[in-house]
């Protein structure tokens, strides 16, 4: 029978760190001052988060993430061994979107060199934190039914732009990072069902849609963006805005569930699973979630310490990072987990 297999992974990240001692000095172009621009501290991000620094891109007015996008997807494309012009589908999952419309998949066909009248198809998904999962689901399912043969799901992130650098933004501001991940998934001939893409399951709940939004504008009004450049402190609808606990909470509970449900679902036990993958929003959570999700801690990967959350990127790029250091490797079982704003949340088992 045919499944979806994992073809290639890459990831990319800035080269710019900030540690959370720098991150305090930022004003809202990213320079660094001589004064405190935000009360936060060291001690208090890595208590509470576990985040000890972000990558952040340049503040060139070119750099976007789409372009993240375009690094992170030519290192999966070379690990898998195909070339941009075999690729028949993109999926671009992202929050940061180049701009309104059209979203960045297209963007990224352009930039793969790959577009024209015979150019292939772009979806764009939201989805948030969860968008890594929710776009393996679509690409899993486009490539076992043949739709497609050689799917790029990418996820990246431009996160250090639309943050508020002040006191009033902190609670959000310390948690994000730029970056990307990406996958190239095609069909693979196979009795084993153990091979490839094994399960899939995605949820939402509208109910907490407005917990952790950023608005930028709203439809409903005419002019359905009004932003005030010299009035930045006061303008709300420009910055992410999260009801911090709550998310934190239906985090926890919904991953612990959403893993239950993958074992029940597919009879794996953590024996048959070599990593959990969960989506990096907060170690404090992903550690709630291994304790009370019964899951083995050593089987547990993080890279929140070094990147921060990085939203639909955090999946592969966690992935990626500890292939590099040696720890994963090709053949691997991972169990991932997802939980972001909507909410959103899914699991996913696949083989590497
Ligand atoms: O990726 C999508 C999903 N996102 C998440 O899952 C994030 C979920 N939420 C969280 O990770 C946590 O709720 C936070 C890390 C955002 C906050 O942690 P918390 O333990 O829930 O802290 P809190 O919001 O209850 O704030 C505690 C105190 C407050 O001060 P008072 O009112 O007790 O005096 C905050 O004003 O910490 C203060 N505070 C800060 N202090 C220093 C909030 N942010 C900061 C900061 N630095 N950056």
């Amino acid at each position: 029978m045919i499944r979806a297999t994992i073809l290639g992974v890459g990831s990319y990240v800035p080269e710019r760190v900030v540690t959370n001692d720098e991150l305090r000095y930022l004003d809202d172009q990213h320079v660094r001052r001589d004064t405190v621009q935000t009360e936060t501290n060291d001690e208090w991000i890595r208590s509470r988060s576990g985040i000890e620094a972000r990558r952040y891109v340049p503040n060139d007015g070119v750099t976007t993430s789409s372009d993240l996008g375009l690094f992170a997807a030519r290192r999966a494309l070379d690990d898998a061994g195909v070339t941009a012009q075999e690729i028949d589908c993109i999926i671009f999952a992202t929050l940061s979107p180049d701009i309104h419309f059209p979203g960045n998949a297209v963007f990224l066909q352009s930039k793969l060199g790959v577009d024209g009248e015979a150019g292939c198809a772009c979806y764009d998904i939201r989805q948030q934190c969860s968008g890594f999962v929710y776009g393996l689901q679509m690409a899993d399912t486009f490539v076992r039914t043949g739709t497609y043969r050689r799917v790029l799901l990418v996820g990246a992130e431009l996160h250090s732009h639309s943050l508020d650098y002040s006191t009033r933004g902190r609670d959000v501001m310390v948690l994000f990072g730029d970056g990307a991940g990406a996958v190239v998934i095609g069909p693979k001939e196979t009795d084993d069902p153990r091979d490839g893409v094994l399960y899939t399951h995605c949820g939402a709940d509208g109910s907490g849609a407005m917990d952790l939004h950023l608005k930028i504008f709203e439809i409903k009004r005419a002019p359905f963006v009004s932003y005030d450049p010299r009035d930045r402190e006061q303008n709300l609808s420009m910055y992410p805005q999260m009801n911090g606990k709550k998310v934190f909470l239906n985090a926890a509970r919904t991953m612990v569930q959403s893993v239950g449900r993958a074992l029940e679902k597919t009879g794996l036990t953590w024996d048959d699973i070599d990593w959990f993958v969960p989506h990096q929003a907060n170690l404090r959570i992903n550690e709630a979630v291994v304790q009370y999700g019964n899951i083995p801690p050593e089987k547990a990967l993080n890279t929140i310490q070094q990147y921060g959350n990085t939203t639909a990127a955090t999946v592969p790029l966690t992935i990626d990072h500890h292939r590099k250091l040696g720890t994963v490797k090709k053949g691997d079982v991972v169990l991932s987990t997802v939980f972001g704003a909507g909410y959103t949340w899914g699991s996913a088992i696949f083989r590497l």
